[in-house]
């Protein structure tokens, strides 16, 4: 059964391709928590480079008493400094921010802290042995990266978070996603709108690709023909995949978590011709428009 998290860089960030509002008031940040929270999400997914994302979980779980399990990342390393100092200085800074006493989830944000400083898994595995951090992950983008880690650290990593989405298919090309569960690695998918590109307009989509909306005209001739929306086709694309654990999802506002956990709730299944469609139209989408760090908008 998969679970949700709930995704915060929303709160502590301008974040999201048609952000016009900017970032919530702390009042508004409580709301979405209280949301999640009441609605059974227990894993709230933070990172130290989110702005104040991790002062106003803190704050949220002081003030309520609702206790949430945490993911939280450790900034990209500078390589120039102490590096066990930035690690142990980050560790801290989070749990003081967070007010918690364990973490749940503690991840690389930047995966070639992992692989170019290896002193830094070694402290994390320190950390975890004195049951300060529950597991070690890593958050990655490219395959590539997760070869490596199936590679090398099998055996030390225990959570990978990946980009994944009806438009992003690289990760199910061969057997990578089998081959981390099999290892016992846990896996979260994050982008399932795509920091909300499958809702935006032309213009904007054009900056990206010039093929977005062409891509983006042949999902919404398939939920027509489906009689379904847009985001329950992302998500059910998404909750078919057998390997995920744990989808993401980031909201601006209660209302679209609201109606983001209604959707996940919702059972909405393709039919092997959807299946073969979304595979031929989707599975070799150019990287410009799948990678946010590319965007230029
Ligand atoms: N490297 C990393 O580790 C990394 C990178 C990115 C994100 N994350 C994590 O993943 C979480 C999710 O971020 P994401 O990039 O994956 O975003 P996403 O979930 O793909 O998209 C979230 C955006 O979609 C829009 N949206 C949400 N619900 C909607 C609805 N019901 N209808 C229409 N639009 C809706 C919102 O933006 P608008 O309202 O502006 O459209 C929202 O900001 C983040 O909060 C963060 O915790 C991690």
């Amino acid at each position: 059964m998969k679970q949700l998290i709930l995704g915060t860089v929303q709160l502590g960030l301008d974040y999201g391709i048609n952000n016009k509002k900017g970032k919530p008031s702390s009042e508004k940040a409580f709301d979405i928590l209280n949301t999640a929270h009441d609605n059974g999400i227990n894993l709230v997914d933070t990172a130290s480079a989110y702005g104040d994302s991790e002062k106003i979980i803190g704050n949220f779980i002081k003030d309520t008493k609702k206790n949430f399990k945490i993911s939280t990342k450790i900034p990209k390393l500078n390589f120039d400094k102490d590096i066990l100092e930035q690690v142990k200085i980050s560790f801290e800074n989070s749990i003081n921010n967070l007010k918690v006493s364990v973490i749940e989830y503690y991840l690389f944000h930047n995966f070639n802290d992992l692989v170019l400083k290896p002193e830094t898994i070694d402290y994390l595995c320190k950390l975890k042995s004195e049951g300060v951090i529950n597991n070690i992950g890593v958050s990655i983008y490219d395959v590539p990266e997760l070869e490596l880690i199936l590679k090398e650290y099998k055996d030390l990593i225990n959570f990978i978070q990946i980009p994944f989405n009806i438009f992003d298919q690289r990760w199910i090309k061969g057997n990578l996603l089998e081959n981390a569960k099999e290892a016992g690695i846990e896996i979260g998918a994050r982008s399932v709108y795509l920091q909300g590109l499958f809702f935006a307009d032309k213009r904007k989509m054009d900056k990206i690709h010039s093929k977005t909306f062409y891509y983006v005209s042949k999902l919404n001739e398939l939920c027509k023909l489906k009689n379904i929306s847009k985001e329950e086709a992302l998500f059910s694309y998404v909750k078919e995949q057998l390997f995920i654990d744990y989808i993401l999802i980031g909201c601006e506002n209660k209302e679209q978590l609201e109606q983001n956990i209604k959707i996940f709730n919702k059972e909405v299944k393709f039919t092997n011709i959807e299946r073969e469609c979304i595979c031929n139209n989707f599975s070799d989408i150019e990287k410009d428009i799948i990678d946010p760090r590319r965007w230029k908008y």
